[in-house]
This record gives C-alpha cells, sequence and structure tokens, in this order.
C-alpha cells in the first residue's frame, strides 16, 4: 500500500477544518449526522475540536454501484429516530466520490426542514463527480484511486489504519 496522508497531516487538517466550523457556527447550536461506517474516525477527531454546543446522530448509508446503464442505488438506514427540523445540520462522512451519497442524504434531511444543511468530508476524490452538489469544508483532495484507512474499507478491512493509503489494483484480490 502506499501512503499519501500521515497521521500527522490528517491530525493538522482537521484541526483547520474545526476552526472554520467553529468559526461560521459561532453563536449556533449544531446538529452533526455522521455517516457510517466510515465517518468513524474523522467523526471522532473533528467533535473533539468543536467548540459550539453539539448534538450527535449517526446514519448508515452503502450504495449499490449500478451498471452503465441502471443508476446507483443507496440504502439509508437509521439506527434510531432523530428530528432535524430547525437544526444547523453537518453532515460528516469519510468520501466524497460520486457525490451520490451526500446528494441522497441531503435530500432526505431537507424534506425535514432543517434551519441549514452542510456537509463535511476528509476527502474529495477529483474527476468521479455525477451530482452538481459539492463538498461545503474537505479536508484533501486526492486523485481518482482506491483508498483505505482512516475509517476507508476495502471489504471491511483497513478501517482502524491510523493513515490514507492507495491500494493498488493487484492488492484489491482476495
Ligand atoms: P459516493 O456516493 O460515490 O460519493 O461514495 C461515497 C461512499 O463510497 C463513501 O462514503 C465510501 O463509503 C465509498 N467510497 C468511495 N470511494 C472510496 C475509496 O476510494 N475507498 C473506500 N471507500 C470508498
Ligand atoms: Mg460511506
Amino acid at each position: 500500500m502506499r501512503r499519501i496522508l500521515t497521521e500527522a497531516e490528517i491530525e493538522t487538517r482537521i484541526s483547520e477544518l474545526a476552526q472554520q466550523i467553529n468559526a461560521d457556527y459561532a453563536g449556533k447550536s449544531l446538529t452533526v449526522v455522521g455517516v457510517m461506517v466510515g465517518c468513524i474516525h474523522f467523526l471522532s477527531d473533528l467533535l473533539r475540536r468543536l467548540n459550539v454546543p453539539t448534538r450527535v446522530e449517526v446514519i448508515f448509508a452503502s450504495s449499490y454501484r449500478g451498471s452503465a446503464t441502471s443508476p446507483d442505488r443507496l440504502e439509508i438506514r437509521t439506527a434510531r429516530e432523530f428530528d432535524l427540523h430547525d437544526q444547523h445540520v453537518l453532515l460528516v462522512d469519510d468520501i466524497f466520490d460520486t457525490g451520490q451519497t451526500l446528494q441522497g442524504l441531503s435530500d432526505s434531511f431537507a424534506g425535514q426542514s432543517p434551519a441549514s444543511l452542510r456537509a463535511a468530508v476528509l476527502l474529495w476524490k477529483q474527476g468521479r463527480e455525477k451530482v452538481a452538489l459539492q463538498p461545503d469544508y474537505h479536508g484533501f483532495k486526492i486523485p481518482n484511486e482506491f483508498v483505505v484507512g482512516y475509517g476507508l474499507d476495502f471489504d471491511g478491512r483497513y478501517r482502524e489504519l491510523p493513515y490514507v493509503a492507495v491500494l493498488e489494483a493487484h492488492e484489491q484480490g482476495a
């Protein structure tokens, strides 16, 4: 595996993002919704640097990649109900790839009339977007390669790694 982001680089960047978020939401309270499971490290590292009153919820989202002709399908599940009406909502996910996950979640949450709705991602993969929506906060833009670590998995593995690495095609076998 080829490491592209070290633990120290990630930590420094998340501190910067937290400063920006603290400034943007000063005087307000925030509802952070983490997109499981990939958000785990980013959610935790970001949360402990926020200094605005914050409520935390999580949601489970999985996308089933369609073929060239059938569209991708997004499945959203909640562990428990939560109400976003009049809340300042910040969606937190590991990576913005095609953007369909964040677009789907934003569309679904918009129906609850939040006071505001933004999205933060650690990684923004370039050249893959299929939606007009863009993340409001991002840690790093990365090239179009498959990455693991820091919450991101390949077939359920590597989420625990404290850094981000590219998993080359020949490493994606069984
Ligand atoms: P999107 O809906 O295409 O933006 O994809 C977002 C989801 O796909 C992320 O939350 C990840 O779970 C997964 N994903 C996208 N790219 C990668 C990658 O390079 N490594 C691991 N998971 C990825
Ligand atoms: Mg995900």
